[in-house]
């Protein structure tokens, strides 16, 4: 016991302690950021590495930092105290220093040359704005170094002298308007370069001599107007090349065939009117190029000819009216092509046939009438398909009748009045098919036969009167259908037959009076139903009793008369109810029972009679559930609020004539129903 106790207080001898408020989970690794630490903590012998981000630290000790291989001082308020030098001069082992977030504005010459280690060195966001010559002289292995965001102006000749390791230099988000001639010189291992967000406008051709291995190059967001001749033959070897958003007019000729290598090209958001047969010359490795938001209006037939490797082609945004027929001849592997948000009217018959490999096509925004029926034949790869926002009028036969693997089609937004019955036949891949804001009236019955990978249909905002019977057949995997905004004024029983997958269905601002009480039998998973704005007045009693998992019913804005007390029965999951707008003068006790889960009620807008006995039901619950109202205040017609009722009690009529007659009224309406449900709409009961 006692040489036990000896021996650990020996042990605690020689350990140094850890330092507060730090963390030292390992035997050399120290962790204390956040901690409000105005001095930097002291380190026991043998820390390897120290993380102290997002505190108050403003200078460095003299020694001690001798063994650090990782200094983390990120998000601490060092400024110009950086400039006392010695204390770098053993940090030999030092491999990454993370200075981000501080407030440093000038650093010195050979200012960290004994760091012969470092790898990686984080100044960004601080206040610097001038780097000197011979900055990095000494840092031999040095390959990140990152200045992005803060406020260097200029690049001077000198300033990358002595770090021949670096590869990757971060100069994002600063002022430089000036890079002077010779820079990169002995850069030769420099591959990746961002500049973007700085303020070149007009640069000399040798900026970049020396950088010969350079592989990335984003200046994008900057003011360039031209790109200088001959400014990359210096680098021969870039595969990425980024000049979107500057004020670029024009390609010049063969330009990009000095970058034979070149995989990525992007100049999209610039103010190029034109390009010739010879602007992407040469670079028959381009995978991806961007070219939206121009200011295009046509295409030479000849520009894309070397592009035999392109994957990607992106010409949205601009303001093409037509493309030659032989445009994209040579892409034969072209995966996506973005031709939308543009002036196209016209689409040559043989346009796509090269684009045997077309996954992805926007056409959408243009202003297509027509489309010949052979456009699509070749494009068997063919997936996402958008031609919404076009002027189309019909949908022949045999336009889609190649692309079988479509799983996406958009024709929304179009003047469509005519789909021929097969036209969709071949589709039964498709998930999504969308024709809003159509002028659609008939529907043919056949028309979405086969399509059984359907999940989502939309058919919102067009003339459709009725469904035929068997429409929907098959539709098996359907989730959603949107048929709100037509003139639907009747539903067979056995419309959603057989859609048991459906979650969401919206039939709102239709025509409907009356609905067959097993319309929705099959739609037993259910979600959201919409039936707002219709013309419905007395609802069949058990037309929602399967719906158990329903969350949301909307019944706003119709003219119901009276809720059956059982009518909510089953809708134990139920969130959310809207029957707002309607002409309810009372419930029934218990007709709220079954809501146990409501969240939210919506009652406003119907001519609650708070003067009949009837509506002491009504009052009494919502005086015990303001909240699900959002504790608003609901108006009852003769002028008193909801709540009154309960509240004076006595003050109610027992015999109210309005009540009464309309209780027996309710009756007829009840022999009715199985009638209506079967019959046209008749206004009969609506007197
Ligand atoms: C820079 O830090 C020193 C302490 O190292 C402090 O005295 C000085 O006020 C700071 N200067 C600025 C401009 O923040
Ligand atoms: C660096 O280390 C040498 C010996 O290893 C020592 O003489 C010198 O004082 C140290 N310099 C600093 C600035 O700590
Ligand atoms: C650099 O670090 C390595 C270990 O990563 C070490 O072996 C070497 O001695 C260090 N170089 C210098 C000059 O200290
Ligand atoms: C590049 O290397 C040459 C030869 O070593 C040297 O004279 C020149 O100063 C170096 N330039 C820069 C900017 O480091
Ligand atoms: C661009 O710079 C060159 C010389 O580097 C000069 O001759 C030319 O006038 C400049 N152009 C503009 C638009 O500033
Ligand atoms: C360019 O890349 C090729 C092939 O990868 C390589 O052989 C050549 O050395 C590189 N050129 C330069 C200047 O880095
Ligand atoms: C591109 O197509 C033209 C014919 O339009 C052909 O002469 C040329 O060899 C093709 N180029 C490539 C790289 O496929
Ligand atoms: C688009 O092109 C038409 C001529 O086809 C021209 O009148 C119009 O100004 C152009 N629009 C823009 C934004 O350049
Ligand atoms: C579309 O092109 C026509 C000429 O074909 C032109 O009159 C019209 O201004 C263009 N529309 C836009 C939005 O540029
Ligand atoms: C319907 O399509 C027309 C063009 O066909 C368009 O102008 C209108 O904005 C669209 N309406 C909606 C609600 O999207
Ligand atoms: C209102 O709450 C009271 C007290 O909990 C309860 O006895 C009564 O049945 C409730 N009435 C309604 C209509 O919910
Ligand atoms: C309604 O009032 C209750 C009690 O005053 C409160 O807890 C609740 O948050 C309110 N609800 C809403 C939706 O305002």
């Amino acid at each position: 016991m006692f040489w036990t106790l000896i021996m650990a207080f020996a042990l605690m001898a020689v350990v140094d302690p850890c330092p507060v408020p730090c963390k030292c989970e390992d035997i050399d690794i120290i962790t204390c950021s956040h901690q409000n630490l105005l001095e930097f903590p002291h380190l026991p012998k043998g820390t390897k590495e120290l993380y102290a981000t997002h505190n108050k630290i403003q200078a460095l000790p003299s020694e001690g930092l001798e063994e650090l291989s990782i200094l983390d001082l990120s998000k601490n308020r060092f400024n110009l105290s950086l400039t006392s030098d010695s204390i770098w001069q053993n940090m030999s082992n030092l491999n990454r220093l993370l200075l981000t977030g501080n407030a440093i504005m000038i650093l010195n010459p050979k200012q960290f040359q004994g760091l012969v280690n470092l790898t990686v060195l984080d100044l960004s966001d601080n206040s610097i704005e001038t780097l000197p010559q011979k900055l990095l002289y000494g840092l031999i292995k040095l390959k990140v170094l990152n200045l992005n965001f803060n406020h260097i102006f200029s690049l001077f000749y000198g300033v990358l002298e002595g770090a021949p390791a670096l590869t990757d230099l971060q100069l994002k988000s600063n002022e430089i308007e000036t890079i002077e001639v010779d820079v990169f010189e002995n850069c030769t291992n420099l591959a990746k370069l961002y500049m973007s967000q700085n303020n070149l406008k007009n640069v000399s051709n040798k900026i970049f001599r020396g950088a010969t291995s350079l592989d990335y190059l984003d200046l994008s967001r900057n003011g360039l107007v031209a790109i200088p001749i001959g400014v990359l033959s210096n680098i021969p070897n870039l595969t990425s090349l980024h000049l979107q958003k500057n004020h670029l007019t024009s390609i010049p000729d063969y330009i990009f065939s000095e970058i034979p290598a070149l995989k990525q090209l992007d100049l999209s958001y610039n103010a190029i009117v034109s390009l010739s047969g010879a602007s992407f010359r040469g670079i028959y490795q381009l995978g991806s190029l961007h070219l939206s938001s121009n200011l295009l209006q046509s295409l030479n037939s000849q520009v894309f000819q070397d592009l035999g490797q392109l994957i990607n082609l992106n010409l949205y945004q601009n303001n093409l009216t037509s493309l030659p027929g032989n445009l994209f001849n040579n892409l034969s592997i072209l995966s996506e092509l973005q031709l939308d948000r543009n002036n196209i009217s016209v689409i040559p018959q043989d346009l796509f046939h090269p684009l045997h490999k077309l996954k992805d096509l926007q056409l959408n925004n243009n202003h297509i009438s027509e489309l010949d029926k052979d456009t699509f034949k070749t494009l068997r790869k063919l997936n996402y398909l958008d031609l919404s926002n076009n002027d189309l009028e019909r949908i022949s036969n045999q336009l889609f009748q190649r692309t079988k693997h479509l799983e996406y089609l958009n024709l929304e937004n179009n003047h469509i009045h005519s789909i021929s019955k097969l036209s969709f036949q071949r589709l039964n891949r498709l998930h999504i098919l969308k024709l809003s804001n159509n002028s659609l009236s008939t529907l043919h019955v056949e028309f979405l036969t086969n399509l059984s990978s359907l999940r989502e249909l939309c058919l919102k905002d067009n003339q459709i009167g009725a469904i035929p019977v068997g429409f929907f057949t098959g539709l098996t995997d359907l989730t959603s259908l949107d048929l709100s905004n037509n003139n639907l004024h009747t539903m067979s029983s056995e419309t959603f037959k057989g859609l048991n997958m459906l979650k969401e269905l919206d039939l709102s601002f239709n025509r409907l009076v009356a609905l067959p009480d097993d319309l929705f039998i099959s739609l037993r998973n259910l979600r959201e139903l919409h039936l707002q704005n219709n013309h419905m007045t007395l609802l069949p009693t058990k037309l929602f009793s399967v719906l158990t998992n329903l969350k949301e019913l909307d019944l706003d804005k119709n003219q119901l008369r009276y809720i059956d007390p059982a009518q909510f029965e089953g809708l134990v999951n139920l969130k959310e109810l809207y029957i707002k707008s309607n002409n309810l003068r009372s419930m029934e006790n218990g007709s709220l029972k079954p809501l146990k889960k409501l969240k939210h009620i919506h009652l406003d807008g119907n001519l609650w009679d708070c003067s009949c006995k009837s509506i002491l039901y009504l009052s009494q619950w919502f005086n015990n559930n303001t909240r699900l109202a959002g504790n608003k205040t609901i108006m009852c017609s003769s002028g008193q609020d909801l709540t009154y009722p309960a509240r004076f009690p006595s003050s109610l009529s027992q015999h109210c004539t309005s009540a009464a007659s309309f209780s027996s009224h309710i009756q007829n309406i009840k022999k009715f129903t199985v009638f209506i449900a079967f019959s046209l709409t008749f206004d009969f009961f609506i007197v």
